[in-house]
């Protein structure tokens, strides 16, 4: 999945993945990390998400990062938010109240961006990325990140022999394998959302899995 590919995604508005409501298993899960005040949250392959806006509101510091400048435009309008605009490096940064997003590649990101943050939420990242990449995303979070961060990551599970990704199937077997090295895994709900998602009953799956983990690295 390269950078053009999701820069079309964006161009033509084909973004299913986009949520308009704050997602349940966030508000559900993320008071339980206990995180102080100000806590610096790390937002991965953040899109225009209300996740954002949600934990602003919940009085976190928000760090996004996110490759189409479509999506952190349209964040910030949408929230009528106007952003100040710096370089630093290969990012463009937008900045406005308690949110700061990154526009550039996840993967130029350096550790001193991301020193500060508690708490990292993972939603439609990991299964935004062919497997290859997921490692190496998996390999860089764990080189930049501090060693005192706790996570919150919603994934998604099917027959990947039924449907191309993205989004990517990532079973229980797969997060273990990807992330036990580096994290505690805990899994905290699994709910069967087929019925909710008719476009992906339309393009052939059987089943439709999505699972919230709370990592705690280690
Ligand atoms: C499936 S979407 C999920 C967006 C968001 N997490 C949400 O829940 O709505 C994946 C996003 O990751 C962005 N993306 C993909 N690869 C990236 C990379 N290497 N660096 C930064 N952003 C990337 C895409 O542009 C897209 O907006």
């Amino acid at each position: 999945m390269h950078a053009e590919f999701w820069q079309a995604r964006w161009s033509r508005s084909e973004i299913g993945f986009h949520l308009s409501e704050v997602n349940p298993y966030l508000q559900r899960y993320w008071p339980a990390l206990e995180l102080a005040q100000g806590a610096q949250v790390l937002v991965p392959l953040c899109g225009k998400s209300v996740d954002m806006a949600w934990l602003a509101g919940q009085g976190y510091q928000v760090i996004g990062i996110e490759l189409a400048q479509r999506a952190v435009e349209d964040f910030f309008a949408e929230h009528g938010l106007e952003p100040q605009i710096s370089q630093d490096g290969v990012f463009q940064v937008y900045r406005a109240g308690a949110v700061t997003i990154y526009c550039g590649d996840l993967f130029a990101l350096e550790p001193r961006h991301v020193a500060q943050c508690s708490a990292l939420y993972d939603r439609a990242a990991l299964i935004a990325l062919p497997e290859a990449m997921r490692e190496r995303y998996v390999a860089r979070l764990a080189e930049l990140l501090p060693g005192s961060i706790q996570a919150l990551l919603v994934a998604l599970d099917y027959d990947q022999g039924q449907m191309d990704g993205p989004p990517f199937a990532v079973n229980e077997a797969q997060v273990q394998r990807l992330l036990a090295r580096h994290w505690q895994i805990e899994l905290l709900e699994e709910c069967d959302v087929l019925g909710q998602n008719w476009r992906f009953l339309q393009r052939g799956l059987s089943r439709l899995d999505e699972r919230v983990y709370r990592l705690q690295r280690q």
